[in-house]
C-alpha cells in the first residue's frame, strides 16, 4: 500500500465579507488534510462557502485567520505577487463558466496555461485527448458549451499542475458531457497524479471520489474517506 502523504492542509480557516449589519461569517474554521493524488468531491447547499473555501486555496481571496498549506508551503502570509506566483506555478483552477478568452481559438486559450507554466505538457497531445482536435482553430463563441469546458479544463491541465480546483465544472453541462468531463478528470489524475478538488450539488459525483467534503453554513460537517471509489464511468443520476 502506497503511504498517504498530506499536500493540502488547513486549519482552522476563517473568512467574513462585509461588516456590522451585513457582515457574513462565510467560513467559521475549517480544519482539513488532503492526501497527494486524492480526488475530492466537496458538496454543500448554495451559500455555504464552497466557492470562497476554494478561492482561498486557489490564492484568489485571502482568509481572515487560519493556515492553508499546499504541497508543505503556507499560503496564508503571502502577498498578491506571491499568491500570484503559486497560481502560476502550482495551480489549474476550471470555473463553473469557462472564462475562456473570446479572442483567442481553443488552441490559443490553451497555449496561455503553456506560455506560464515551467513544465507544461505537450498542447497538441493534450487537445487530441479532449477531443478538440478539430476544433483548434475555432473561437469559443463557435463551439458548445462542453467543448468550451473542454478547453478551459485543458487551459488547467496543460500547466500540469500539482493541484488541479473546479467549481461546479459540469454545472452547466449535459449529462453526456458530464460524465466525459468527470472521465477526464479522473483519467488525468490518474495519469499525473494531481490532487483534484471538485465542488459540485450534484452528490451522484462523490462516488467518483476518494474523499467526500461536505460544507454547511461555513463549517465543515463531514470529510470520509471512499473506500471504494467507482469509475466516472459508471456515475448515474
Ligand atoms: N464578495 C462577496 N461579498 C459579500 N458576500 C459574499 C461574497 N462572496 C460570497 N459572499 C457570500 O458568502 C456566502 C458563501 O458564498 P459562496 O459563493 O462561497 O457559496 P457557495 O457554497 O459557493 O454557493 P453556490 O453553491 O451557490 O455557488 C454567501 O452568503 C454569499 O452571499
Ligand atoms: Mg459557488
Amino acid at each position: 500500500m502506497i503511504e498517504s502523504e498530506p499536500y493540502l492542509e488547513v486549519s482552522c480557516l476563517k473568512k467574513h465579507y462585509g461588516e456590522e449589519g451585513s457582515r457574513v461569517d462565510v467560513l467559521k474554521g475549517i480544519d482539513l488534510t488532503v492526501d497527494r493524488g486524492e480526488i475530492c468531491v466537496l458538496l454543500g447547499p448554495s451559500g455555504s462557502g464552497k466557492s470562497t473555501f476554494l478561492n482561498i486555496i486557489g490564492g484568489l481571496e485571502h482568509a481572515d485567520s487560519g493556515t492553508v498549506r499546499v504541497d508543505g508551503c503556507e499560503l496564508t502570509e503571502r502577498s498578491d505577487a506571491q499568491l500570484g506566483e503559486y497560481r502560476r506555478s502550482q495551480l489549474g483552477f476550471v470555473f463553473q463558466f469557462y472564462n475562456l478568452l473570446g479572442d483567442l481559438t481553443v488552441r490559443e486559450n490553451i497555449e496561455v496555461g503553456a506560455h506560464i507554466s515551467e513544465n507544461p505538457l505537450d498542447v497538441d497531445e493534450l487537445m487530441e485527448s479532449l477531443g478538440l482536435w478539430e476544433h483548434r482553430f475555432k473561437f469559443p463563441s463557435q463551439i458548445s458549451g462542453g467543448q468550451q469546458q473542454r478547453c478551459a479544463i485543458g487551459r488547467a491541465l496543460v500547466k500540469n499542475p500539482g493541484l488541479l480546483l473546479c467549481d461546479e465544472p459540469t454545472g452547466a453541462l449535459d449529462y453526456k458531457t458530464s460524465k466525459e468531463i468527470l472521465c477526464l478528470m479522473e483519467r488525468v489524475n490518474r495519469q499525473y497524479g494531481c490532487t483534484v478538488v471538485i465542488v459540485t450539488h450534484n452528490a451522484s459525483i462523490k462516488h467518483m471520489a476518494h474523499r467526500i467534503l461536505r460544507l454547511r453554513d461555513g463549517r465543515l460537517v463531514s470529510n470520509e474517506k471512499n473506500a471504494s471509489p467507482i469509475a466516472a464511468s459508471e456515475l448515474s443520476w
